[in-house]
């Protein structure tokens, strides 16, 4: 079976296309980073009329790649939600007129699915049961997978999402959107004995997150640090990265022990952090557990973990996905969708 995969629930277009006897076959990227830089953070009227102007250019440049038997699709899946309402349309409307005119089902596909399921295409692929963390500028949460479909949040954050504080304190220090790259790169010159930042929600516990009040935390050493020079803006960057990926691994450990289970899953953009990657890896040499990612260029958003996700659904629903579409109706996206809602059957 060969899926078409499509992904424009926020700010990067991307399309793939997946064979369940060969693997990806080809993906492409529109990521529209420049469009939003200038208002340091997504404008979602913006995101949707960009995707209206490249996704179908991008679908042609996909199709470019591949062989003509190739381009025959059996599928087409694309994100439903959760997104920005104007942008899960733009995906919705192509994926699903291209289905109706090529005759072949549509596959409304859950965005944190497609990132749960990122590390399936990868040559070691974790075994069920997993903890899966997903960490994206939307979305913190811990995951039990117990088999497949089967998910049950153990925690998530009470207030803004890891990404969403990686971009919103890259703001405060007056670096480029989106944060979480550009703080990752500052802090690599920073010197770690200058500042260091509490771990929010570590000592009592509990698996959710809270990240509003270390963003608070930076906001103050910002203010109490005068003008701001290069190598402070990089000092204050590494304790703030070193506070989020501390909490997170104190979250992923406990996590483990209340799920009984010895394998982590991490994906969503803030997965692609390589301090986050070394210190996970780390932590499960020493306590044995396994720990399994996409590529970094698929722990951000992309369309191969839609076309994969697509099928996956395909075989385990039908392709429904939670969805009680009539499609003598039309088809709707699901701005805000939780992923307990897609349980298995
Ligand atoms: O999964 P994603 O591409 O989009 C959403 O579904 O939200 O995640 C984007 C988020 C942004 O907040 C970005 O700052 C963050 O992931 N991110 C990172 C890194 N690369 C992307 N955060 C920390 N370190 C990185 N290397
Ligand atoms: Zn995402």
């Amino acid at each position: 079976m060969r899926i078409l995969g499509i992904e424009t629930s926020c700010d990067d277009t991307g399309v793939a296309v997946y064979d369940s006897e060969r693997g990806l076959l080809a993906h492409k990227l529109f990521s529209q980073v420049a469009l939003h830089d200038a208002y340091g953070g997504v404008v979602p009227e913006l995101a949707a009329r960009d995707h209206i102007c490249r996704l179908i250019p991008l679908v042609h440049y996909l199709f470019g790649e591949l062989g003509e038997q190739d381009q025959a699709v059996d599928a087409i899946a694309y994100t439903a939600g959760p997104g920005l309402a104007g942008a899960l349309l733009v995906g919705a409307s192509v994926a699903e007129s291209l289905a109706y005119a090529w005759d072949v089902p549509a596959i409304p596909v859950h965005h944190m699915e497609g990132h749960l399921l990122a590390p399936m295409l990868e040559e070691n692929p974790p075994d069920y049961p997993f903890v899966a963390l997903l960490v994206s500028g939307g979305h913190s949460m811990l995951v039990d997978v117990r088999r497949e479909g089967d998910y049950r949040i153990l925690g998530q954050s009470v207030d803004d999402a890891a990404g969403e504080a990686f971009d919103k304190v890259a703001k405060l220090l007056g670096l480029p959107y989106p944060g979480g790259p550009s703080i990752a790169r500052v802090a690599q010159n920073g010197d770690p004995q200058r500042f260091v930042f509490p771990r929010p929600m570590t000592r009592r516990p509990g698996l959710d997150f809270s990240f509003s009040g270390l963003k608070t935390h930076t906001l103050t050493t910002i203010q109490q640090s005068g003008p701001l020079d290069e190598q402070t803006i990089s000092d204050i960057a590494l304790a703030f990265e070193l506070a989020v990926v501390d909490t997170l691994l104190v979250k992923c450990r406990r996590a483990l022990e209340a799920a009984g289970h010895t394998r982590l899953v991490v994906a969503g953009g803030v997965g692609a952090n390589w301090r986050l990657r070394s210190r996970l890896k780390q932590a499960g040499e020493e306590r044995g557990f396994g720990v399994f990612y996409p590529r970094p260029e698929f722990c951000t958003d992309n369309g191969a973990m839609i076309a994969y996700a697509g099928y996956f659904r395909w075989l385990l629903d039908g392709g429904r996905s939670g969805y009680d579409n009539d499609r003598d109706r039309g088809f709707d996206v699901r701005p805000r969708w939780s992923l307990e809602d897609i349980q298995a059957p």
